[in-house]
């Protein structure tokens, strides 16, 4: 592929710039035909001003907002079960949730602790969320499931030193975290990451959208001795909202 000539054919019709694939288990966004040789400035994401004879570069105002978005997309690792762009409610319990998202978290600093019972769509109206913080927001978002976050933190213990801080780093940086499947940690390492990442997310004032199975009254255990002061934390930070409702994995696509 070059960037020589012009565009000649678009899979996303002119419109995000990017095409969505899920192979290898999260979605990736693959720059288009329509970003990778933009007619604008064929491909560079620069163009050439001419300020009093003096040629300057300045961003291309075509591309460039798109190609961004792509690369935010793939660096958020969304696991490709969950639906991507608008949704549809499937149950009234989910379209109570996303007004409630829409108002307090979506272009809010405030994050969320979704907490019910497997199956109920907690973790696709957090994705939609997540979503739309990304596309209409421009956010830098992560996606991480708590199992695949120590799965994660013990290849990287058994491979270079530096490995871990990385993979902390990446959860604690990110301006916006969804961390699914919040659960009773197995071990006190396991506690400890837990604590780390939500103290050092809760002091940056960092928005986290969290997802769990565990009832209201157990959360706090996650947190062990320190989960009295996490709770409080998160009342303010990070309200958790009780969701129940039909068992969406049974939908055949009819109940509204
Ligand atoms: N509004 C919706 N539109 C499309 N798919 C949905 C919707 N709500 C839930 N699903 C699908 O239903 C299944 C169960 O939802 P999920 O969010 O995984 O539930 P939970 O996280 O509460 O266990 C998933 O496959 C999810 O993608
Ligand atoms: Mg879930
Ligand atoms: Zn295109
Ligand atoms: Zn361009």
């Amino acid at each position: 592929m070059t960037s020589q000539g012009p565009m000649t054919d678009c899979a996303c019709g002119l419109t995000t710039g990017y095409t969505l694939t899920a192979d290898d288990g999260a979605w990736k966004a693959t720059p288009c035909e329509c970003v990778v040789r933009c007619f604008n400035c064929g491909g560079s994401g620069w163009v050439t001003r001419d300020l009093e004879g003096v040629p300057f570069e300045i961003r291309c105002g075509v591309c460039t907002f798109k190609r961004g978005i792509a690369a935010r997309i793939t660096a958020a690792g969304i696991a490709g079960r969950y639906v991507l762009g608008p949704i549809e409610p499937w149950s009234k319990e989910q379209r109570a949730v996303m007004r409630w998202l829409k108002s307090a978290v979506i272009g809010q600093k405030k994050g969320a602790v979704l907490a019910g019972p497997a199956g109920v769509g907690k973790t696709q109206v957090a994705v939609w969320a997540l979503w739309t913080l990304l596309t209409d927001h421009g956010a830098r978002v992560r996606y991480r499931h708590q199992r695949q976050v120590f799965q994660g933190l013990k290849l990287a213990m058994d491979g270079q030193e530096g490995g871990t801080a990385a993979v902390i780093l990446d959860l604690t940086s990110a301006p916006v975290l969804l961390w699914d499947e919040l659960d009773e940690p197995s071990s006190e390492w396991q506690r400890s990451i837990l604590a780390e990442v939500f103290d050092l997310r809760y002091q940056a004032g960092k928005q986290t959208i969290v997802t769990t199975n565990l009832s209201e009254d157990r959360i706090g255990d996650v947190w062990g001795y320190a989960g009295p002061r996490m709770l409080s934390r998160l009342s303010e930070w990070c309200p958790i909202v009780g969701m129940g409702g039909p068992d969406l994995r049974q939908h055949k696509g009819g109940e509204r």
